[in-house]
């Protein structure tokens, strides 16, 4: 039984067959829920397959394991995904880790697994569902960069060059899967995910993380990320591609 968290569906994504990554948590997940309350029919994909099978019952996907960085699984799963649904018209790429270390703490390792993750990875799905994208008409690619990739802070030298890099990829690729497919980037903020929960943690035991350049004043909630890459999948945005949207609380204009 599907889990409900809003009647006011307008079956916006009615016949589409979208692949999320990182869906088993987080905005991903948010992103997953929302996308089969709009109609969609959507492959729960996740590296924790247990996590990915739980999410996928409780709202209604058809849950794949997937390991990003690992080219044979991404193939695996992009295909089990289009064999089950016929095809697959829409991607988001919500897989994606956080490292915080100043340059001096981050050894080589960590660097390659961020960069590996949340870029390589996003590289290898785009390239495995961009055959199945092409041949379906009013299909999207949604990455998720960050804020961090517009205006980074001092502990976020890896991740921001993952995410500047998730930026750039998404630009070049709407130019060359265009005018088959549209490619849109969102950076989000602060948001209050499990990737978060460490930050959370430290702000209970000692200054709260600091949200003066945050003009809303506080983090977003999963389902506000969720929204926005709706917007971004629908064909609300039909006009739109190459764009890079900021959902970050009106941190990183000023
Ligand atoms: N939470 C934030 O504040 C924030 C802000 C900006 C951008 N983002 C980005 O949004 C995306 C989602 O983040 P979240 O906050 O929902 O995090 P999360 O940790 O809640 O979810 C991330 C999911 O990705 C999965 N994953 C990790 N490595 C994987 C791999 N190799 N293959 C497949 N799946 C893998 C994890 O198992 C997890 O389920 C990430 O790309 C993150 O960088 C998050």
């Amino acid at each position: 039984m599907a889990e409900q968290t809003s009647s006011l569906s307008a079956g916006r994504l009615r016949g589409r067959t979208i692949v999320v990554t990182g869906a088993a948590s987080g905005i991903g997940r948010a992103t997953a829920s929302l996308f089969v309350q709009e109609g969609a029919r959507v492959a729960v994909m996740d590296i924790n397959l247990a996590a990915a099978e739980a999410a996928a019952e409780a709202i209604g996907g058809y849950p794949v394991q997937i390991d990003v960085t690992d080219e044979a699984s991404v193939k695996r799963a992009i295909a089990a995904a289009a064999a089950e649904f016929g095809g697959i018209d829409g991607l988001v790429n919500s897989a994606g880790i956080v490292a915080l270390n100043t340059i001096a703490e981050t050894t080589l390792e960590t660097w390659k697994r961020v960069i590996d993750v949340n870029l390589t990875g996003a590289f290898l799905v785009c390239r495995e569902t961009s055959q199945w994208l092409r041949q379906a008409e009013g299909s999207t690619i949604v990455n998720i960069s960050s804020a961090q990739a517009l205006q980074p802070v001092a502990t976020a030298g890896a991740y921001a060059a993952s995410k500047g890099g998730v930026l750039s990829f998404s630009k070049a690729l709407a130019v060359d899967l265009a005018p088959d497919v549209r490619v849109n980037t969102i950076c989000p903020g602060l948001v209050d995910t499990p990737m978060n929960e460490g930050l959370k943690k430290s702000a209970d035991d000692g200054p709260p993380v600091p949200l003066d350049k945050y003009l809303l004043r506080r983090w977003a909630g999963p389902d506000e990320i969720a929204a926005a890459i709706l917007f971004l999948t629908s064909h609300e945005s039909s006009y739109v591609t190459g764009t890079t949207l900021a959902v970050d609380g009106g941190r990183t204009f000023h």
